[in-house]
């Protein structure tokens, strides 16, 4: 990766899309199950911090002592949407104001496996709750906050499971259909169109080179390095 470690330094003072003043770098992993999330933010914090970045590591549902105590309940517990939904987002409302926020205000770069684009796709496209009431929801708990890239790992569901039952066992969403993952894409898709420029879409169908690689051309192709 060249262009991030031209500059070394992000730029101080850099502002937001909403306006507000964002010394450090907001970026976010999704995709469904199985689609490399985790195997490529592990990567990008190595990378990044041995260019000397702060990085915090972090993710949703979950990412703060609080939130990691709502995952386990959203995770594992059966629910009605509406719970799941509103544990999802009070879980977002304290990982923000607890550890995002104070990273970025100190000129951190926050990589976070899984943020609100996964909440749109999960509950609103895959379980079908009212996509109104998670617009309201986002808008009151961020606040205008809002990654400043996303990095959607976008490969056909099949895969995806395949690639799950070599490693793991399943938990509650895991679980799912095909045709809940189907759903689920097709949200990160809808979720693309309203924000194609904060939104870099990766072919993860590839092998982890191709991946990478992809990551690599999404970075340099910020502004912001
Ligand atoms: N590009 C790739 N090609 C093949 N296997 C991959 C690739 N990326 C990740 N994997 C493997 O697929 C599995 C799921 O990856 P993971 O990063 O855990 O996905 P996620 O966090 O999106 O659920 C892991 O066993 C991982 O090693
Ligand atoms: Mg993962």
């Amino acid at each position: 990766m060249s262009a991030p470690g031209r500059s070394q330094a992000l730029n101080p003072g850099a502002r937001s899309a909403q306006g507000r003043p964002t010394p450090g770098r907001f970026i976010s992993f999704e995709g469904i199950d199985g689609a490399g999330k985790s195997t490529h933010i592990a990567a990008l914090q190595g990378w990044l911090r041995a260019r000397g970045h702060d990085v915090l590591l972090t993710r949703e549902p979950g990412g703060s002592p609080l939130a990691e105590q709502l995952r386990e309940l959203v995770l594992h517990r059966p629910m009605d949407a509406l719970s799941e939904t509103l544990l999802i987002f009070a879980a977002r409302r304290d990982h923000l104001q607890t550890c995002i926020e104070p990273a970025l205000a100190r000129g951190a770069i926050v990589l976070c496996d899984r943020f609100t684009d996964a909440t749109f796709a999960y509950q609103g496209a895959g379980r079908g709750f009212d996509l109104h009431v998670l617009q309201q929801l986002e808008t009151w708990v961020q606040q205008g906050r809002q990654p400043d890239l996303t990095l959607w790992f976008d490969l056909p569901p099949a895969q995806a499971a395949e690639r799950r039952a070599a490693v793991r066992a399943p938990d509650r969403f895991e679980r799912q259909d095909l045709d809940f993952f189907t759903r689920v894409r097709d949200g990160y898709a809808q979720r693309m169109q309203q924000a194609p420029q904060r939104f870099a879409r990766l072919d993860a169908s590839t092998d982890r080179d191709g991946v990478w690689a992809q990551i690599e051309q999404a970075l340099e192709q910020r502004p912001w390095w």
